[in-house]
């Protein structure tokens, strides 16, 4: 009977413990849920991507990311993007031909979308459209957490 009781009270522990953790890691810690970009921020020191980019100041191996996204924007506009690709072109024509489909990508898309489906395309393969790039691949995030990174990112303005 004892027993049977220590077992029972082990077994709600262990369901109220559960719940304590799926709630702390869906939470920001103070009992409100994470919105996309603070799970995004979050995701950016859990990757490794904060080792390697600073955000406004310190030590950075990668670009500094603060004001990223207005450059992102200069950086893909159609005029930029497709004077980009011919430099590209000429130099490796090769890899070139190996990508176009995803240059297609970020160019069928204007405006933000056209951010987001860049960024996309830099997380599956950094050296997508810089082939001497450093940056190490990020494959194997989940669609999920390419959004909120995503979200994240679209904050560095
Ligand atoms: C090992 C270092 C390293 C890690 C880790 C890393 N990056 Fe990078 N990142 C770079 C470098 C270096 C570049 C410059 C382009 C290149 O060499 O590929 C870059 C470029 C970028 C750019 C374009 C910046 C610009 O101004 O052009 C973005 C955005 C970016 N990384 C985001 C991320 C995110 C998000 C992660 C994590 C999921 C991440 N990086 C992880 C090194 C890194």
């Amino acid at each position: 009977m004892r027993f049977s009781l220590l077992v029972t009270l082990f077994g709600v522990g262990a369901v109220l413990m559960a719940v304590a953790v799926v709630f702390m890691y869906g939470t920001d810690g103070s009992g409100e849920p994470r919105t996309p970009v603070e799970h995004g921020r979050r995701l950016f020191r859990l990757q490794g991507c904060a080792t390697c980019h600073a955000i406004g100041g310190g030590i950075s191996r990668g670009p500094d990311l603060a004001g990223l996204i207005p450059r992102l924007s200069a950086r893909l506009t159609d005029t930029a993007y497709r004077n980009h690709l011919d430099s590209l072109q000429v130099a490796r024509p090769d890899v070139y031909d190996f990508f176009a489909a995803r240059y297609e990508h970020v160019l069928g898309v204007q405006g933000e979308e056209r951010i987001k489906a860049w960024f996309a395309e830099h997380l599956r393969n950094p050296r997508f459209d810089h082939f001497t790039g450093l940056m190490p691949d990020y494959d194997h995030l989940t669609e999920q957490q390419v959004d909120r990174l995503t979200a994240f990112i679209l904050t560095l303005r």
